[in-house]
Protein backbone atom coordinates (compact mmCIF):
# COMPACT_ATOMS: atom_id res chain seq x y z
CA UNK A 1 0.00 0.00 0.00
CA UNK A 2 1.81 3.16 -1.25
CA UNK A 3 0.59 6.66 -0.43
CA UNK A 4 2.32 9.81 -2.31
CA UNK A 5 2.32 12.94 -1.17
CA UNK A 6 3.46 15.72 -3.47
CA UNK A 7 3.52 19.36 -3.31
CA UNK A 8 5.85 22.78 -3.14
CA UNK A 9 8.12 24.06 -0.26
CA UNK A 10 6.13 24.51 3.32
CA UNK A 11 2.61 23.22 1.80
CA UNK A 12 2.43 21.44 4.81
CA UNK A 13 2.72 18.29 3.03
CA UNK A 14 5.60 17.35 5.32
CA UNK A 15 3.59 17.48 8.60
CA UNK A 16 0.33 16.06 7.10
CA UNK A 17 2.57 13.03 5.73
CA UNK A 18 3.82 12.21 9.11
CA UNK A 19 0.41 12.38 10.45
CA UNK A 20 -1.20 10.17 8.09
CA UNK A 21 1.41 8.00 8.01
CA UNK A 22 1.28 7.74 11.83
CA UNK A 23 -2.61 7.58 11.69
CA UNK A 24 -2.75 4.54 9.49
CA UNK A 25 0.55 2.47 10.80
CA UNK A 26 2.57 2.93 7.36
CA UNK A 27 6.43 4.02 7.04
CA UNK A 28 7.38 7.29 6.14
CA UNK A 29 9.62 8.46 3.76
CA UNK A 30 10.34 12.55 3.28
CA UNK A 31 12.22 12.11 0.03
CA UNK A 32 13.30 15.88 0.57
CA UNK A 33 15.59 14.97 2.87
CA UNK A 34 17.73 12.59 0.35
CA UNK A 35 18.64 15.84 -1.61
CA UNK A 36 19.08 17.76 1.05
CA UNK A 37 21.53 15.27 1.96
CA UNK A 38 23.44 15.23 -1.21
CA UNK A 39 23.01 19.10 -1.21
CA UNK A 40 24.84 19.12 2.29
CA UNK A 41 27.55 16.62 1.65
CA UNK A 42 28.52 18.71 -1.11
CA UNK A 43 28.62 22.19 0.73
CA UNK A 44 30.54 20.31 3.55
CA UNK A 45 33.41 19.34 0.68
CA UNK A 46 33.61 22.50 -0.26
CA UNK A 47 31.99 22.19 -3.74
CA UNK A 48 29.32 23.99 -5.81
CA UNK A 49 26.04 22.01 -5.64
CA UNK A 50 25.42 23.64 -8.89
CA UNK A 51 28.26 21.72 -10.30
CA UNK A 52 26.26 17.97 -11.77
CA UNK A 53 29.60 15.80 -11.87
CA UNK A 54 30.12 16.32 -8.07
CA UNK A 55 26.52 16.68 -7.45
CA UNK A 56 26.03 13.16 -8.89
CA UNK A 57 28.94 11.73 -7.53
CA UNK A 58 27.80 12.70 -4.05
CA UNK A 59 24.30 11.39 -4.25
CA UNK A 60 25.50 7.80 -6.05
CA UNK A 61 28.06 7.37 -2.65
CA UNK A 62 24.89 8.51 -0.46
CA UNK A 63 24.17 5.86 2.03
CA UNK A 64 20.79 6.99 3.48
CA UNK A 65 20.12 4.16 6.19
CA UNK A 66 23.15 5.24 7.91
CA UNK A 67 21.53 7.69 9.59
CA UNK A 68 22.37 11.07 7.79
CA UNK A 69 18.46 11.73 7.27
CA UNK A 70 18.58 12.47 11.08
CA UNK A 71 21.11 15.40 10.35
CA UNK A 72 19.18 18.26 12.10
CA UNK A 73 21.68 20.61 9.38
CA UNK A 74 19.43 19.23 6.45
CA UNK A 75 16.75 21.38 7.94
CA UNK A 76 18.82 25.23 7.49
CA UNK A 77 17.70 27.18 4.34
CA UNK A 78 21.33 27.10 3.11
CA UNK A 79 20.31 23.44 3.18
CA UNK A 80 17.00 23.67 1.21
CA UNK A 81 18.67 25.81 -1.76
CA UNK A 82 21.28 23.73 -2.12
CA UNK A 83 19.25 20.62 -2.30
CA UNK A 84 16.76 22.33 -4.89
CA UNK A 85 20.10 22.73 -7.36
CA UNK A 86 21.55 19.03 -6.97
CA UNK A 87 17.78 17.95 -7.68
CA UNK A 88 17.70 19.15 -11.12
CA UNK A 89 20.91 16.50 -12.26
CA UNK A 90 19.47 13.90 -14.04
CA UNK A 91 22.08 11.19 -12.44
CA UNK A 92 21.37 12.33 -9.07
CA UNK A 93 17.65 11.79 -9.31
CA UNK A 94 18.18 8.12 -10.91
CA UNK A 95 20.94 7.45 -8.20
CA UNK A 96 18.42 8.09 -5.70
CA UNK A 97 15.12 6.55 -7.24
CA UNK A 98 16.01 2.89 -5.81
CA UNK A 99 16.53 3.73 -2.40
CA UNK A 100 12.98 5.64 -2.61
CA UNK A 101 11.65 2.67 -4.30
CA UNK A 102 12.46 0.05 -2.15
CA UNK A 103 11.54 2.05 0.57
CA UNK A 104 7.95 1.84 -0.60
CA UNK A 105 8.15 -1.81 -2.16
CA UNK A 106 9.52 -3.29 1.49
CA UNK A 107 9.08 -0.17 4.28
CA UNK A 108 10.95 -0.92 7.02
CA UNK A 109 10.02 -2.90 10.57
CA UNK A 110 7.56 -4.72 8.58
CA UNK A 111 4.99 -2.28 8.15
CA UNK A 112 2.09 -2.81 5.69
CA UNK A 113 2.67 -0.14 3.46
CA UNK A 114 4.89 3.43 3.29
CA UNK A 115 3.72 7.30 2.88
CA UNK A 116 6.31 8.87 0.24
CA UNK A 117 6.45 12.78 0.30
CA UNK A 118 8.04 14.81 -2.22
CA UNK A 119 8.01 16.10 -5.47
CA UNK A 120 7.68 13.45 -7.69
CA UNK A 121 6.52 10.39 -6.43
CA UNK A 122 3.01 10.06 -8.00
CA UNK A 123 4.35 10.83 -11.53
CA UNK A 124 8.10 9.44 -11.34
CA UNK A 125 8.92 7.30 -8.29
CA UNK A 126 5.49 5.50 -8.02
CA UNK A 127 3.42 6.08 -10.61
CA UNK A 128 1.28 3.08 -9.11
CA UNK A 129 0.76 4.78 -5.63
CA UNK A 130 -2.68 3.36 -4.56
CA UNK A 131 -3.64 7.25 -3.72
CA UNK A 132 -2.06 10.11 -4.55
CA UNK A 133 -2.37 13.82 -3.32
CA UNK A 134 -0.86 16.72 -4.05
CA UNK A 135 -1.00 19.47 -1.72
CA UNK A 136 -0.83 23.02 -2.40
CA UNK A 137 -0.84 26.74 -1.10
CA UNK A 138 -0.25 30.00 -2.39
CA UNK A 139 3.25 31.38 -2.61
CA UNK A 140 2.52 34.04 -0.03
CA UNK A 141 0.51 31.66 2.40
CA UNK A 142 3.35 29.57 2.15
CA UNK A 143 6.38 32.10 2.59
CA UNK A 144 4.35 32.87 5.82
CA UNK A 145 4.00 29.35 6.93
CA UNK A 146 7.98 29.31 6.50
CA UNK A 147 8.81 32.23 8.33
CA UNK A 148 6.49 31.83 11.45
CA UNK A 149 8.54 27.86 11.72
CA UNK A 150 11.58 30.05 11.90
CA UNK A 151 10.60 32.10 14.20
CA UNK A 152 9.79 29.49 16.42
CA UNK A 153 12.99 27.63 15.74
CA UNK A 154 14.89 31.13 16.92
CA UNK A 155 16.08 31.69 13.32
CA UNK A 156 15.68 35.53 12.25
CA UNK A 157 14.39 35.71 8.74
CA UNK A 158 13.19 38.82 7.00
CA UNK A 159 9.55 38.30 5.04
CA UNK A 160 10.61 40.06 1.78
CA UNK A 161 13.64 36.97 1.52
CA UNK A 162 11.58 34.25 2.56
CA UNK A 163 9.25 35.06 -0.15
CA UNK A 164 11.80 35.60 -2.89
CA UNK A 165 13.61 32.13 -1.56
CA UNK A 166 10.60 30.24 -1.95
CA UNK A 167 9.35 32.05 -5.33
CA UNK A 168 13.31 30.96 -6.76
CA UNK A 169 12.58 27.53 -5.28
CA UNK A 170 9.50 27.00 -6.76
CA UNK A 171 10.43 28.36 -10.40
CA UNK A 172 13.36 26.18 -10.21
CA UNK A 173 11.35 22.90 -9.32
CA UNK A 174 8.40 23.24 -11.49
CA UNK A 175 10.73 24.22 -14.29
CA UNK A 176 13.35 21.93 -14.52
CA UNK A 177 13.47 19.49 -17.31
CA UNK A 178 13.72 16.06 -15.38
CA UNK A 179 10.80 15.55 -12.88
CA UNK A 180 9.69 18.85 -12.90
CA UNK A 181 6.90 19.68 -9.36
CA UNK A 182 3.32 18.68 -11.10
CA UNK A 183 0.67 17.12 -9.91
CA UNK A 184 0.35 13.86 -11.34
CA UNK A 185 -3.13 13.64 -13.89
CA UNK A 186 -5.00 11.09 -11.33
CA UNK A 187 -3.75 12.80 -7.97
CA UNK A 188 -6.20 14.80 -5.54
CA UNK A 189 -5.03 18.59 -5.41
CA UNK A 190 -5.65 19.71 -2.00
CA UNK A 191 -5.05 23.81 -1.37
CA UNK A 192 -4.73 24.25 1.83
CA UNK A 193 -4.26 28.40 1.08
CA UNK A 194 -7.38 28.90 3.71
CA UNK A 195 -7.40 25.59 5.57
CA UNK A 196 -6.21 24.98 9.16
CA UNK A 197 -3.55 21.60 9.88
CA UNK A 198 -6.85 19.75 11.53
CA UNK A 199 -8.94 20.64 7.90
CA UNK A 200 -6.31 19.75 5.92
CA UNK A 201 -5.77 16.44 7.84
CA UNK A 202 -9.03 15.47 7.57
CA UNK A 203 -9.85 16.07 4.35
CA UNK A 204 -6.40 14.01 3.10
CA UNK A 205 -7.67 10.99 4.82
CA UNK A 206 -11.51 11.39 3.55
CA UNK A 207 -9.85 11.07 0.47
CA UNK A 208 -6.75 8.02 1.20
CA UNK A 209 -10.15 6.39 2.80
CA UNK A 210 -12.42 6.52 -0.63
CA UNK A 211 -9.23 5.41 -2.18
CA UNK A 212 -8.07 2.66 -0.58
CA UNK A 213 -10.49 1.87 2.23
CA UNK A 214 -7.46 2.16 4.55
CA UNK A 215 -8.39 4.07 7.67
CA UNK A 216 -7.73 5.11 11.48
CA UNK A 217 -5.98 2.39 13.45
CA UNK A 218 -7.55 2.04 16.56
O1 LIG B 1 10.45 20.92 3.16
P1 LIG B 1 10.42 21.62 1.84
O2 LIG B 1 9.17 21.38 1.10
O3 LIG B 1 10.82 23.03 1.90
O4 LIG B 1 11.58 20.95 0.96
P2 LIG B 1 11.92 19.42 0.78
O5 LIG B 1 10.68 18.63 0.53
O6 LIG B 1 12.83 18.98 1.87
O7 LIG B 1 12.76 19.41 -0.62
C1 LIG B 1 13.95 20.15 -0.80
C2 LIG B 1 14.24 20.20 -2.30
O8 LIG B 1 14.53 18.88 -2.77
C3 LIG B 1 13.09 20.69 -3.18
O9 LIG B 1 13.10 22.09 -3.37
C4 LIG B 1 13.30 19.94 -4.49
O10 LIG B 1 14.14 20.66 -5.36
C5 LIG B 1 14.01 18.68 -4.09
N1 LIG B 1 13.15 17.49 -4.13
C6 LIG B 1 12.95 16.86 -5.35
O11 LIG B 1 13.43 17.34 -6.37
N2 LIG B 1 12.22 15.72 -5.43
C7 LIG B 1 11.67 15.18 -4.32
N3 LIG B 1 10.97 14.04 -4.43
C8 LIG B 1 11.83 15.82 -3.07
C9 LIG B 1 12.57 16.99 -3.00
Amino acid sequence: MIIAIDGPAASGKGTLSKRIAAELGLAHLDTGSLYRAVGVAVLRAGKDPADAAVAAQVARALRPEDGILADPELRSDEAAQAASKVAVVPEVRSALLDFQRTFAAVPPAGAPGAVLDGRDIGTVVCPDAAAKLFVTASVEVRAERRLKELRERGIPAIPSDVLEDMKARDARDSQRAVAPLKPADDAFVLDTSAMNPEQAFAAALAYIGSKTGLGPKR
